[in-house]
Parts: structure tokens; C-alpha cells; sequence
């Protein structure tokens, strides 16, 4: 019975705790890609090793997810994205990763 417990417990941590790094590699994949916009640019051309996104980490998730909406449409020339779309999930995830808290 424990043993059912722990092996349970473990296993989802593993699935939970790789569906995170998931996340993370396609958020980094969809930060480069220009394919999300029209003008050959991807986030990385104007925020290159996350500039200006050090202090976004501080946005709730509808902020920071209709930021990043507003530079796929203005700065990308791209298609809005619906709010739960996956891409902008894993996005939010890795634009968290850039942040920097001020002292
Ligand atoms: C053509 C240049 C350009 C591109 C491409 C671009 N951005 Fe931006 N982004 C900006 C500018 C300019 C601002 C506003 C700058 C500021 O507030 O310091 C901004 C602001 C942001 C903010 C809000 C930052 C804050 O702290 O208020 C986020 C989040 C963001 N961009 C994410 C993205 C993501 C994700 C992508 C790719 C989908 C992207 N940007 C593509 C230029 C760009």
C-alpha cells in the first residue's frame, strides 16, 4: 500500500516535473521562431538573451500573456494568439525565466 503511494507520488512528480522542462524548451524554440510573426523578426531579435524582460517576471499571468500577444501582433506583424493557446503558456514560462528582481 505505501509502496503503491510512493511509486504513484513519484511517478507524477517525474511527468509533472518534465512537462516543466517541456514547457521550457518549447517556450526558448518559440521565442526564436520567427514563424510566429510575417516580418522575418522573432521575440529574440529585440529582446536578444531576454532584454527588456527582466522585471516581466512580475506581471500576472493575463498581463504578461497579453504582452506578449501585443508584441506577436505589433512587433512580429503576426496573428494574436487565443489567451489559452499552449505557445503562449510555454512563452510565459521561459520570458519568466529573464527575471530580475530589483534590489
Ligand atoms: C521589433 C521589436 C520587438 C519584438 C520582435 C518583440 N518585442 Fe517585446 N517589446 C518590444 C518593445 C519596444 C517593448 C516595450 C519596451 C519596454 O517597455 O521597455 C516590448 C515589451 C515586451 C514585454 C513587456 C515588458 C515589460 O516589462 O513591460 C513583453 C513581455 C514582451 N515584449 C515580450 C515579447 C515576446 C514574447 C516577443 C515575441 C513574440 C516579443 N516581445 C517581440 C519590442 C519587441
Amino acid at each position: 500500500m505505501i509502496k503503491t503511494v510512493v511509486l504513484t507520488g513519484l511517478l507524477l512528480l517525474f511527468q509533472f516535473g518534465s512537462g516543466i522542462c517541456y514547457d521550457l524548451k518549447t517556450g526558448e524554440a518559440l521565442f526564436n521562431d520567427p514563424s510566429l510573426g510575417t516580418n522575418g523578426k522573432s521575440c529574440a531579435t529585440c529582446h536578444p538573451n531576454g532584454k527588456g524582460l527582466e522585471e516581466a517576471g512580475e506581471y500576472n499571468v493575463e498581463m504578461l500573456t497579453e504582452f506578449m500577444n501585443f508584441c506577436i501582433r505589433d512587433a512580429l506583424k503576426g496573428q494574436l494568439l487565443p489567451h489559452d493557446d499552449p505557445r503562449l503558456a510555454a512563452m510565459e514560462k521561459y520570458v519568466r525565466t529573464f527575471y530580475k528582481p530589483k534590489k
